[in-house]
């Protein structure tokens, strides 16, 4: 308690050594003998208390604490004062310039007490002030990082930035235009790495919803028996542990996208309550009684072939249909290879401008290679690949000995190892598959694109199942 300073006041020296005499074993003790004395000393340094007597020639104690406050707002103020005269102060007490007072005799004991609890409660609100403070540094501070997460966040899926020159993109973005205004829900299917996110994005900034929130969910990350009340919340007491209630995915989303992600691996329960909700926008937190109204937009993803999964019983048919509506289907990188170049120059300025390397340049070679390779990871693999090259880049052109080796290789592959027969067979089983992908799986539509009749390409597609299904396939 050493550290509290402490000063007593009062113009009879006796009376003065008393109170000195009171707390000199506990606090740093300063000592005035009239209240001009005592302003000096409140002026020169900092004091905790002050503890005065009333009745004092010149400044009363009561003035004398009323021009304390001028100095330190925050200053205990004790006076000490005769049975008799109490009620002049009821004024100052009242409006809380004076903290307490104490009539004569005075016990050194009382006093003590008295004075404790006073500096106790003056701790409080100095460690809450602290506390608050600090709070406030750190709310500004989770403020910032989180507005540089969302900036870049939306920097690194600026939907603007979808680039594309290909004409299968062009016919998805128009697609898109029509329905990114209204409230239905789209379907984005695609490979991994095609853009299947971006698109979400993009169809939730061009929606009305663009103000409100938009929640990715990875529908497959989700452990099965928390599926639930991740989506649709619980209540307090709803479960052991759930001390306190909790919103689900949907209400966060309400008003704004929820993007459920990989909606193929969603577990069977899940899509159970899933549909429900597709079909009257209602929730059941866990726990609840109560069912409560959501408006959310949907935009699901999957890089499975959903019909497919339906049809072999992994999938729920009636889901399906529930968010089958407006479906897109993003081609994989390969079958728009006019799009791989304006992509690896896009991914490559941006990479420069974050690395600070000015005029970089992809080589005819690198493009040729790169406008060649499969890209099974797609755009993804694509982006990773210049970034990669840009790093190790010195400068100028980024030649071909800069693409790493499974790039380089893929390509090298088919031309060295295989004949040509394996090399025709090759692009016409990538030509098929990628056109049905094309045409949403629909022959018909797959044969016109080809110039071939519906017949043949049926033929020629269990020719590529059975290679496929017996291990020989020589694609990936
Ligand atoms: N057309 C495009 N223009 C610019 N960037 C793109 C484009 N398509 C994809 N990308 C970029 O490629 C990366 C992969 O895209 P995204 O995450 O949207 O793919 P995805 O289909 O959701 O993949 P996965 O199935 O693996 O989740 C992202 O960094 C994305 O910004
Ligand atoms: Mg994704």
């Amino acid at each position: 308690m050493k550290h509290y300073k402490i000063l007593v006041v009062d113009d009879e020296p006796a009376n003065l050594q008393k109170l000195k005499r009171a707390f000199v074993e506990e606090y740093h003790v300063l000592s005035a003998c009239s209240g001009e004395e005592a302003l000096k000393i409140l002026r020169a340094e900092p004091v905790d208390a002050i503890i005065t007597d009333q009745k004092m020639p010149g400044m009363s104690g009561v003035e004398l604490l009323e021009k304390s406050i001028g100095l330190n707002a925050e200053i205990i103020r004790i006076v000490l004062t005769g049975y008799t005269e109490v009620e002049d102060l009821i004024e100052a007490i009242n409006t809380g310039r004076v903290y307490k007072y104490i009539t004569k005799p005075w016990e050194p004991m009382n006093l003590r007490i008295t004075l404790r609890k006073a500096l106790e409660q003056l701790e409080l609100t100095r460690e809450n002030r602290r506390l608050s403070a600090e709070l406030e540094k750190v709310n500004e501070k989770l403020r910032r990082e989180n507005e540089l997460l969302k900036s870049q966040v939306e920097a690194y899926f600026e939907p603007d930035n979808i680039i594309y020159k290909s004409r299968a993109m062009r016919e998805i973005l128009s697609l898109l235009s029509r329905v990114v205004q209204t409230d239905s829900t789209v379907l984005v299917q695609g490979e991994t790495g095609t853009g299947k996110e971006l698109v979400a994005r993009y169809i939730h900034q061009k929606s009305r919803r663009a103000n409100e929130i938009f929640i990715p969910v990875n529908c497959g990350a989700i452990a099965k028996e928390l599926a639930e009340s991740e989506f649709f919340g619980h209540v307090k007491g709803a479960f052991t542990g759930a001390t306190a209630g909790k919103k689900g995915f949907f209400e966060m989303a309400d008003r704004g996208t929820l993007f459920l992600d990989e909606i193929g691996e969603a577990p069977q329960d899940l899509q159970v309550k899933l549909l429900r909700v597709f079909e009257d926008s209602l929730i059941q937190p866990v726990g609840s009684q109560k069912p409560r109204e959501v408006d959310v937009r949907i935009v699901a993803s999957t890089n499975r072939n959903l019909r497919e999964e339906t049809e072999k019983g992994n999938f729920r048919q009636d889901l399906f249909y529930r968010i089958n509506v407006f479906s897109i289907y993003i081609p994989p990188l390969r079958a728009r290879k006019e799009d791989v170049r304006p992509l690896a120059e896009y991914f490559m300025r941006r990479m420069a401008s974050q690395l600070n390397k000015k005029s970089l340049q992809l080589s005819p070679e690198t493009i040729f290679i790169f406008e060649n390779y499969h890209w099974p990871g797609n755009v993804r693999e694509l982006e990773n690949e210049v970034e990669r090259m840009v790093i190790l880049a010195d400068g100028g052109l980024l030649m071909p000995d800069l693409i790493s080796d499974p790039v380089r290789a893929g390509r090298n592959k088919a031309r060295k190892s295989d004949s040509l027969k394996e090399q025709i067979g090759e692009l016409e089983k990538r030509m098929i598959l990628d056109t049905l992908n094309t045409c949403y799986q629909n022959k018909s539509q797959a044969a016109r694109a080809l110039g071939i009749s519906r017949q043949t390409l049926i033929t020629k597609l269990r020719k590529i199942q059975t290679i496929i299904a017996s291990g020989n396939d020589s694609g990936q």
